[in-house]
């Protein structure tokens, strides 16, 4: 057992400290020579993909959150609109989709009986379909018109790491393919992203190293009832990623909220001692959103709430408010999430061990969810 598990405890630890391959293996001959994308499985002919003028991306869990960090990239890079969309819900909804939507469906098993209803659905209606998928041969990827794998190898632990951070790669990729294809507006950005992205693996080493400052500050938090998790821009699916792993694995309530609707409910809940979670972008970001969420830090401080804060190094402004700093190593902003989740993974996966739970295997869940 142990030697499946590497020497890990739990797979779920292993395939955290997969996350470095799991992405470079994704990244792996993607990239050609002077910096261009090459997708091989693309089966959608590069006329189509010129011709696309929306995206919806469908998922379920954790699948979904790596597709709102799709948005924020994608949109950004290609001025192509796009919609994220639980499957459940996109299939129930009647929802307005053509020839020239691409609609992208990510799945680690490639079997959630959602995701492959609301594929089979948004062809019915005309819609080209790629599958983000990690695992080869499964029914999304033979029934999409075309794959992109995350070669992030087998997942065994039910709540998903190594295969979630594969998908907001293999996102990138898509994004960056789509901006090079279609003349973006900004191609020293693209090509400086991509160059960034490459650098990403070892990036994510560096926080996977810091585990035990991690595991030490969840030990003390075992027997917290509600944990909170804000974010802002894609900081925001990350607290929610949080959130869900925290639920998850240890039976905590948790919720993500929007860094911005502070003020509009969730401040109400912050009492004395509340552990609050909160994923600061980059002080290096071109908009004023760090100082924002600086100020949200501090507003929540005030009531007493206790703040863990995930910062970039170098990010000194938010010391005097932070009960706790998780650093990650300085990213671009966009490509931030495959840093700024490892900590919340690895709080939630030692939270469960403190508590004396199964990591691998959470009750009620299953690894994929073959029934609707
Ligand atoms: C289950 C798993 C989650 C996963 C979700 C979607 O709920 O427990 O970890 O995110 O299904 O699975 P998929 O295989 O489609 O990514």
């Amino acid at each position: 057992d142990a030697a499946v598990k590497g020497g890990f405890e739990t797979f779920m630890n292993k395939e955290i400290h997969d996350q470095p391959q799991a992405v470079a293996d994704t990244l792996l001959g993607r990239v050609g020579e002077k910096g261009e994308l090459i997708l091989d499985e693309m089966r959608i002919s590069e006329t189509v993909m010129r011709s696309v003028d929306k995206i919806v991306v469908i998922a379920c869990g954790t699948a979904a959150y790596a597709g709102h960090v799709a948005k924020y990239a994608i949109e950004h890079w290609c001025r192509i609109p796009v919609e994220v969309e639980l499957a459940h819900e996109f299939r129930y909804r009647d929802p307005v989709v053509s020839e020239k939507t691409l609609v992208v469906a990510i799945s680690q098993s490639g079997e959630t009986m959602d995701t492959i209803m609301a594929v089979r659905h948004a062809r019915e209606q005309g819609a080209k379909v790629l599958a983000i998928v990690n695992t080869h041969g499964s029914t999304i990827a033979r029934e999409s018109d075309a794959v992109l794998y995350t070669h992030a190898g087998p997942e065994v632990a039910v709540a998903s790491t190594k295969a979630f951070l594969a998908q907001i790669t293999a996102c990138y990729l898509l994004g960056l393919y789509l901006a090079q294809l279609r003349g973006n507006k900004f191609p020293d950005e693209i090509a400086e992203d991509l160059e960034e992205l490459r650098l990403m693996p070892e990036r994510i080493q560096q926080v996977v190293d810091t585990e035990g400052h991690v595991q030490a500050v969840a030990r003390e938090l075992a027997e917290e009832r509600t944990v909170l998790f804000l974010g802002r821009h894609v900081g925001f699916p990350v607290a929610l990623e949080g959130a869900l792993k925290l639920k998850e694995l240890a039976y905590i309530h948790a919720e993500g909220f929007a860094a911005g609707e502070l003020k509009h409910g969730p401040i109400a809940l912050v009492e004395p001692g509340q552990p609050v979670f909160v994923i600061a972008p980059s002080p290096r970001g071109r908009d004023a959103l760090h100082a924002k969420v600086i100020s949200n830090i501090q507003e929540i401080r005030a009531r007493g709430a206790r703040t863990l804060v995930i910062a970039e190094e170098g990010d000194d402004a938010v010391e005097p408010f932070a009960d706790v700093v998780f650093r990650v190593p300085q990213t671009p902003t966009l490509l931030a999430p495959l840093v700024t989740v490892v900590p919340l993974q690895i709080f939630a996966a030692a939270l469960a061990t403190a508590k004396g739970l199964d990591v691998d295997q959470p009750r009620n869940l299953a690894k994929s969810v073959t029934v609707e």
